[in-house]
């Protein structure tokens, strides 16, 4: 089977990871805490970075950060992960659901305007499958409306817009190390600003608000949460790191022979890169349109009989029991999308033969 997006280890992990349980320091303090915040925070070229036990952690804490709470209204797509809309519940806002764009799949920065109201306090943008939203419209709006932006970067880790990091646009940019993701602790996420008073907040909060007094006692001046990353997960993200322009040059590549190899098929619709944008196509996805031969779950099918594994785009959630009955634009472009999107496989380690493999299933009609 050719999985659809698998970890790539290639290197330090396994001495890291040895360091920490030689050394005792296994758990959520430690030399390798510090420094994967430290190393991820100069990647991207952040001012701070706080990491956290996962990605749906650091969009809450974000939301806490910046005091999104009850009675607060936040605008976010729909066609994403359910994570980023959980995380709006959680802290007690609304999510208020926006359409994307036809071509890159994120949020439509221009349906924006007419969904904001007294109530709104931040904009959510999921750069999805790694293209990301238009971050300069996004800001406008935020600023002529005095709101804040949460990057949802954990799809677009390695994107640049307009030469920066996807995360460091916005007041928040968030970011995840699941096992799917261009580098992965197994379980991860970071939560990055610009802001040193914001980002002192969050990891003031994630670690349960704790100051030690002289004495050596705990006391907590507010409620906090626990969403630390345990050493040992850190050192795996320290090497991780420490590959990760390799991994986004074996995207890239995988991104160009599957374009070049699909862009003469008909009925299939490829993804774009809008000028000014480096799009990591963390997800190598394409859209089957009505005069392809076969639906799109046909397509997904036949990829499955021959071994290829595929996954349909994202279900809109706008229409998942949860939320049906929140305040939403017209989705027109999410609910074509959640019919006709397929991701195909885009693991680092994907061959060329393997992608060749698969375009020819998608080109033979039979
Ligand atoms: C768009 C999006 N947001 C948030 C998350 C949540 O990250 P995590 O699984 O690390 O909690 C994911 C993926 O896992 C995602 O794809």
């Amino acid at each position: 089977m050719i999985p659809l997006c698998i970890p790539e280890v290639r290197s330090n992990e396994w001495k890291y990871i040895k360091e920490c349980l030689d050394t005792n320091w296994v758990s959520s303090v430690g030399s390798y805490v510090n420094k994967f915040e430290e190393d991820f925070a100069k990647y991207v070229d952040a001012r701070t970075a706080v990491v956290t036990m996962n990605g749906t952690a650091a969009l809450e804490l974000a939301l806490r950060t910046l005091g999104v709470g009850e009675g607060d209204e936040v605008i976010v797509s729909s066609m994403t992960f359910i994570s980023p809309v959980n995380t709006i519940k959680y802290v007690g806002a609304e999510p208020i659901f926006v359409d994307v764009c036809n071509d890159t799949w994120v949020m439509d920065a221009d349906k924006i305007e007419e969904l904001i109201t007294p109530k709104t306090k931040a904009i959510l943008p999921v750069h999805i499958y790694g293209h990301p939203a238009d971050m300069d419209k996004i800001m406008k709006i935020a600023k002529k409306y005095n709101l804040y932006v949460i990057e949802d970067s954990t799809e677009s880790l390695g994107s640049l817009y307009n030469g920066k990091a996807t995360g460091t646009i916005g007041h928040i940019g968030c970011y995840s190390f699941n096992g799917n993701k261009l580098i992965t602790t197994g379980a991860g996420g970071m939560l990055v600003t610009n802001d040193e008073k914001l980002g002192k907040k969050a990891k003031y909060l994630s670690t349960q608000t704790k100051t030690v007094l002289e004495n050596g006692a705990f006391y907590h001046e507010q409620i906090g949460y626990n969403f630390r990353m345990p050493n040992i997960v850190a050192a795996m993200g320290c090497a991780q790191l420490e590959n990760i322009d390799e991994y986004i040059e074996a995207k890239r590549n995988h991104f160009a022979l599957y374009n070049s190899l699909l862009k003469d098929v008909k009925g299939i619709t490829l993804p774009v890169e809008r000028e000014g944008i480096k799009n990591v196509n963390w997800l190598y996805s394409i859209v089957v349109e009505e005069d392809y031969y076969l639906t799109r779950d046909e397509l997904i099918a036949k990829l499955k009989k021959n071994g290829i594994e595929s996954r349909p785009f994202f279900m809109a959630v706008h229409k998942m029991p949860p939320y049906v009955k929140c305040k939403h634009g017209t989705m027109d472009i999410t609910e074509e999308l959640e019919n006709r999107g397929i991701n195909l496989p885009s693991s680092v380690g994907l061959t060329k033969d393997d992608i060749k493999k698969i375009c020819e299933i998608i080109k033979q009609e039979e």
